[in-house]
C-alpha cells in the first residue's frame, strides 16, 4: 500500500492504496466519487474523464499513485455549492445531449475541457475535441449544441 493525498472537488483525502489501483476505481471506491463512470476500462471511452491539475484526463489511464499530491475535479465538483449546475451540466439539460446518461459526466468534463481552451470553437472543432468521448445515443448533435449554446453565453468555465 502506498499512501497518497489529493484534492478531490475541494476536499482533501488522505488514503492508502495499492500501486496498481487506477484513479478512476479510487474516485469511485475509496472517494465515493461515483458519477465518475467506468465505461470501458480500456481508454476508449472518455466516460471516466476528470480534471488533474487543470488538464483533462481519462482516470482510468492514470494510477492513483500519479495523482498523489493533486488537485482532482470530477463532474460532481462542478455544480455551484448552492446547487446551481454548471453552465455545461444547464446547456446539456436545455439541449437534450443526454438520454441514458452513462457517457454524460465524461462528456461534460471533456466539453468543459474544450472551452476551457478554446471559447469560441467551430462545430468542427467541437466534433474533433469530444472525439475521446463516446455516447452511443445522442448522435452527438445534440452535444454539439450545448458546447455552442455555452460558448455563446460567454461564460467562464
Ligand atoms: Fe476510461 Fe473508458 S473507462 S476511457
Ligand atoms: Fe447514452 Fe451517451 S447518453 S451513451
Amino acid at each position: 500500500m502506498t499512501k497518497i493525498s489529493v484534492s478531490v472537488d475541494g476536499a482533501t483525502f488522505v488514503d492508502d492504496v495499492e500501486p496498481r489501483t487506477l484513479l478512476v476505481h479510487y474516485l469511485r471506491e475509496q472517494v465515493g466519487k461515483v458519477g465518475t463512470v467506468v465505461g470501458c476500462d480500456t481508454s476508449n471511452c472518455g466516460a471516466c474523464t476528470v480534471e488533474l491539475d487543470g488538464r483533462s484526463v481519462k482516470s482510468c489511464t492514470v494510477l492513483a499513485v500519479q495523482a498523489d499530491g493533486g488537485e482532482i475535479t470530477t463532474i460532481e465538483g462542478l455544480q455551484a455549492e448552492d446547487g446551481t449546475l454548471h453552465p455545461m451540466q444547464q446547456a446539456f439539460h436545455e439541449n437534450h445531449a443526454l438520454q441514458c446518461g452513462y457517457c454524460t459526466p465524461g462528456m461534460i468534463m471533456a466539453c468543459r475541457d474544450l472551452l476551457k481552451n478554446n471559447p469560441s470553437p467551430s462545430e468542427q472543432e467541437i466534433r474533433e475535441g469530444i472525439e475521446g468521448n463516446l455516447c452511443r445515443c445522442t448522435g452527438y448533435q445534440n452535444i454539439v449544441r450545448a458546447v455552442q449554446d455555452v460558448a455563446a453565453q460567454g461564460v467562464s468555465v
